[in-house]
């Protein structure tokens, strides 16, 4: 039976780490800021919006949430981003996705100082994760992931790592991060997706197995090879009739069946999700850290020129 990983425990560790972190900001008169927006009534949005938030203030962060009505247009939201891009008592920003349809979100992405994007949307922080450049503000949950597996002493270095999903948001961003030349990661990586053929052939080759497809209990026993790790970023709601809530939460993982088979595995809820969080604010402390007390009014893209290896 598979070792269970407590990403509430690990994002805990991250907290410790954190509260110092952040009281040294303090002690020298800057309080780290994160600015939220939710678009929209999307009830799944709404909730990861309010832990956001909740969870800056539990950490002593000066947090800002706007809940914005489903019908604001593009010209307004983007006025809201401006607003914050020159806000100093912010120094991160995130729209939550997805936004209504009348939204363009990549528009919205590039509109936001890349110094403040703490989700690592924009195009220059991609860039930076491709280059290596430690500069950069990386997406929360690849770096939740690299860090569950660093702190359950799982080695990625050299390790084959499937990842199952090519999302912005996950998918491409994760085999970016663990492909790169550090002993954090030297990872060889396998995107698959929807349309890889052979997808179990390529899925059981794998040491690391990263489910992030949006699909409720798509990875079954049969897709696992015996000894892997399974690592499921999917939060999907199901329909429960036992529930209060009419719903519970899945992953994208067959729990049951793939923990019989995999040496490691993260439960949903309680695996990645809560690690998601925890390096949304761990990349609103950098931010902070890095362009907060007024901040150089210049982009430090040269700062710390790449290594391209
Ligand atoms: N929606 C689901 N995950 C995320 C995330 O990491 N950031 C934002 N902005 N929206 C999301």
């Amino acid at each position: 039976m598979a070792k269970l990983i407590d990403g509430h425990a690990i994002a805990e560790k991250v907290y410790v780490d954190l509260r110092h972190e952040i009281a040294d900001l303090k002690s020298k008169g800057v309080t780290p800021g994160l600015a939220v927006i939710l678009v929209g009534d999307n009830p799944a949005s709404r909730t990861y919006v309010r832990s956001k938030d909740k969870m800056c203030r539990e950490l002593g962060l000066h947090s800002m949430k706007f809940e914005l009505p489903a019908t604001t247009t593009q010209v307004e939201l983007l006025a809201r981003v401006q607003e914050l891009n020159h806000d100093p008592a912010i120094h991160g920003i995130l729209v939550q996705s997805p936004p209504p349809k009348q939204i363009d979100e990549a528009a919205i992405v590039r509109a936001l100082d890349p110094r403040k994007d703490v989700d690592g949307f924009h195009p220059e922080n991609i860039a930076k994760l491709a280059l290596g450049d430690p500069t950069g503000l990386v997406p929360c949950t690849p770096l939740g992931v690299q860090r569950l597996l660093i702190e359950s002493k799982i080695e990625i270095d050299g390790a084959h790592v499937v990842v199952l999903g090519r999302s912005m948001i996950v998918g491409k961003p994760l085999a970016l991060l663990l492909m790169q030349k550090n002993k954090n990661a030297n990872a060889t990586v396998t995107v698959a997706h929807s349309r890889s053929r052979d997808l179990e052939k390529i899925t059981r080759s794998a040491d690391i197995l990263i489910a992030a497809i949006g699909r409720a209990n798509f990875v079954r026993a049969q897709h696992v090879c015996d000894g892997a790790v399974v690592i499921d970023v999917g939060i999907n709601r199901v329909k429960d009739a036992v529930s209060e809530r009419g719903y519970r939460l899945v992953g994208d993982v067959a729990f049951d069946e793939v923990a019989t088979k995999a040496s490691a595995i993260t439960p949903v809820p309680g695996g990645v999700g809560p690690m998601t969080i925890a390096m949304l604010m761990s990349n609103t402390v950098k931010a902070c850290r890095q362009f907060g007390r007024g901040g150089s009014p210049e982009p430090t893209a040269n700062a710390n020129p790449a290594r391209i290896d």
